[in-house]
């Protein structure tokens, strides 16, 4: 498949893509064309496997093994992405996890932790590939933009979550930083977005929808009535990495089977 020819021969780094969303973004990337850094941390065995499946597609990716919440890690997995595909045109920041307590109960090292890789992170890879996009110059052949850099945010940047203060505070931070890099960047003409999800099925959640109770009670809180897919937000990052949305930037695009449309609200409140 390639719907967006201008994708082909971009080259994306997808940060987290070992695993749940970062692993479905990477692979629609791929199917586009797009040469794809395929980032891990614990599980590089993981990262190898996604490596594997675009490959055996006829895609092209590398895995690279980096905790984004440390500096060196990520310059140094940059100056590699640079040295196998030569530059960075998309950015998915996409990396992140959770330490769940209740708030009185929580550690400082879980909220450090959280906020370290869910938003330091974000903003550690995001400084890097700006970097890139204002020293190499805008390539009209590939992008009428000079980089896209798409922020993987959550519904909780907006709905806030008890027993996850800490994820919650991460990607309200997430939320703000995004558009505050989006207001900066956009004069270089390099567009910056945050996808939201809502209750995705990956690894991050698999203890809370082991059994069918536990699905029906999330159903409850999403109209649309169906968990979402990795593959659902595989496709929303493809539409934004490409110039069919070069209009948007600074914008959060809430993919949520309508889990922020209050739904306790429905039938009168
Ligand atoms: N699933 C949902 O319902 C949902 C909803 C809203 C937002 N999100 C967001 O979507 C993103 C992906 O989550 P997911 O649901 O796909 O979870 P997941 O299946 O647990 O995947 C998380 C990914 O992040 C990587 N990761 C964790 N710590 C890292 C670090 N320090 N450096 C680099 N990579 C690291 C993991 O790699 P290793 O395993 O190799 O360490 C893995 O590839 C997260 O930002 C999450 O907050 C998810």
């Amino acid at each position: 498949m390639n719907s967006n020819p201008k994708l082909k021969g971009q080259s994306a780094l997808v940060t987290g893509a070992s695993s749940g969303i970062g692993k479905a973004v990477a692979i629609a990337l791929a199917n586009e064309g797009v040469n794809v850094v395929v980032n891990c941390s614990s599980h590089p065995e993981r990262g190898q496997e996604v490596v594997d499946e675009i490959k055996s597609s006829g895609g092209t990716a590398i895995v690279y093994q980096a905790d984004v919440s440390k500096e060196d890690e990520v310059q140094a997995m940059f100056a590699a992405m640079y040295k196998a595909f030569g530059t960075i045109d998309i950015l998915v920041n996409n990396a992140g996890l959770q330490k769940d307590s209740a708030f009185v109960d929580m550690t400082l090292a879980d909220w450090q932790k959280v906020i370290d890789v869910n938003l330091t992170g974000q903003f550690l890879c995001a400084r890097e590939a700006a970097r890139e996009f204002l020293r190499r110059g805008i390539v009209a052949e590939r992008s009428v933009a000079l980089g896209k850099i798409i922020c993987m945010s959550s519904v909780h940047d907006m709905i806030p979550w008890s027993g996850h203060v800490n994820y919650a505070s991460s990607k309200g931070g997430v939320m703000l930083f995004m558009k505050s890099i989006a207001q900066e960047l956009a004069p270089h003409k390099i567009r910056v977005n945050s996808i939201s999800p809502g209750a995705i099925k990956t690894r991050i959640n698999a203890s809370e929808m082991e059994t069918q109770e536990e699905i029906d009670k999330i159903l409850t809180l999403i109209p649309y009535n169906r968990i979402g897919e990795p593959e659902d937000i595989g496709k929303l990052a493809v539409w934004l990495a490409s110039d069919d949305s070069d209009y948007i930037t600074g914008a959060t695009i809430y993919i949520d089977g309508g889990m922020t449309l209050f739904p306790g609200f429905a039938g009168n409140g």
